[in-house]
């Protein structure tokens, strides 16, 4: 049997080769520290679960949901854009339920653009945005996202010929894998660009809220003309270690969230009502869980700079997202250092060229095990004996 071009034509899952090597890994009985992955590691906070316990009891959740969601969610997202970001989102017009924000990522070249047509993707960057261009056969250019730049793209070192052919942009803050935060300016700066160009812009607010030293992640749709070029796609995914439960929601321009929902008229048929009513709970609640895992992380965060810098190693601190980005040492390629950490020292790290040709130069760390474990990790990194110790 021959398939479809376009089933052929899916990337790779680069990180499943990772993957199973961890997992063969610790079948041999190693004790492997995994920072390897982006799978929050705490539970979801009780009262959500709570909450998908009693909607569960309800028969009216056992029916087909409405095709584009349950009021009670479309309502409480658009709530929680207003008093998080002051934003206004019209509940039937402005947003479109998804099962996880990655379904949201991958049918929205498929929704808006044409064959052939181009897009303008991150490098590094999440490397599921492939997965919607190789759907979508459409083609990309990327932005290097570079430290000389505070991982931001330079729509100024564009080629005009790149700007000129983009029809949809994606863009991700707190960003996964740099740890890279926006600013207003930035978003304006954004705005501007994508107006002049006519490109229609993603903001993949994966992360937003996962900000660290008291800065709080801004919302691509709080600067003025946003919503007149783009959409803002939010998970509960990590904010509220929702990762298994697939829930978030794109949020913004009518007429691309209508494109979105009509293609998943035909894909889906929305999601289970309970998980539903439970993820309008997450977003109306009190939002202490959210602060006190963003303080778990940031702690984290904290352990793993200053062990890394104890030993010697060169490294920036993320101020968002769950991640860090350090540098390998001199002499190594992303790959090598990755495999090292793996055979060596039993850490499992994400190598950077997974996520790009800018990423090469670096590997992603989780902040997804405890500060023990993360101090322990570093300490085994330590024996290998690769960093000066001129901190000491
Ligand atoms: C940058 C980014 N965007 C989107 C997603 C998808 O999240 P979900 O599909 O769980 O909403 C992830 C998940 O790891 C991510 O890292």
């Amino acid at each position: 049997m021959e398939f479809s071009k376009r089933l052929q034509q899916l990337p790779p899952q680069f990180f499943a080769a990772l993957a199973s090597k961890v997992a063969q890994a610790v079948a041999e009985g190693r004790d492997i520290i995994n920072l390897g992955q982006g799978n929050p590691d705490q539970p979801t906070p009780p009262h959500i679960i709570e909450a998908l316990q009693q909607a569960a009891t309800d028969p009216q959740t056992h029916k087909y949901s409405p095709f584009r969601g349950v009021q009670e969610l479309r309502q409480a997202a658009a709530d929680f854009y207003k008093r998080e970001y002051g934003v206004e989102i019209d509940p039937d017009t402005e947003i479109a339920i998804l099962g996880g924000t990655k379904i949201g990522l991958v049918e929205l070249p498929l929704a808006i653009l044409n064959p052939g047509d181009y897009m303008l993707l991150p490098d590094p960057g999440y490397p599921d945005y492939l997965s919607g261009v190789a759907l979508a056969d459409v083609k990309f250019d990327t932005m290097p996202l570079v430290v000389e730049n505070a991982f931001l793209p330079d729509y100024d070192a564009l080629s005009d010929e790149v700007k000129e052919r983009a029809k949809l942009m994606y863009i991700n803050y707190p960003n996964n894998p740099t740890g890279g935060v926006a600013d207003e300016t930035f978003f304006e700066k954004t705005v501007a660009f994508a107006k002049e160009h006519h490109i229609a812009v993603a903001h993949d607010f994966a992360y937003g809220a996962l900000g660290f030293d008291g800065v709080k992640p801004v919302s691509f749709l709080q600067v003025e003309g946003a919503k007149d070029v783009g959409i803002e796609l939010y998970t509960l995914s990590k904010s509220y270690n929702m990762a298994g439960w697939r829930v978030g929601f794109a949020v913004g321009n009518a007429k691309m969230i209508e494109a979105i929902n009509t293609i998943q008229d035909h894909l889906f048929c929305s999601l289970f009502p309970a998980v539903q009513h439970a993820a309008a709970e997450a977003l109306n609640a009190e939002q202490h869980c959210v602060e006190a895992l963003c303080a778990t992380y940031e702690s984290r965060r904290n352990v793993l700079i200053e062990e890394a810098r104890r030993i010697g190693w060169d490294v920036e601190a993320p101020k968002g997202s769950f991640f860090a980005w350090l540098p390998v040492p001199e002499g190594f390629t992303s790959q090598q250092f990755t495999d090292l950490l793996l055979d060596k020292a039993d850490v499992a790290v994400a190598s950077g060229n997974g996520f790009g040709e800018y990423g090469e130069g670096y590997v992603r760390v989780g902040l997804l095990v405890s500060e023990e474990r993360m101090k322990e990790a570093i300490v085994r990194v330590e024996k290998l004996g690769l960093f000066t110790t001129l901190m000491k």
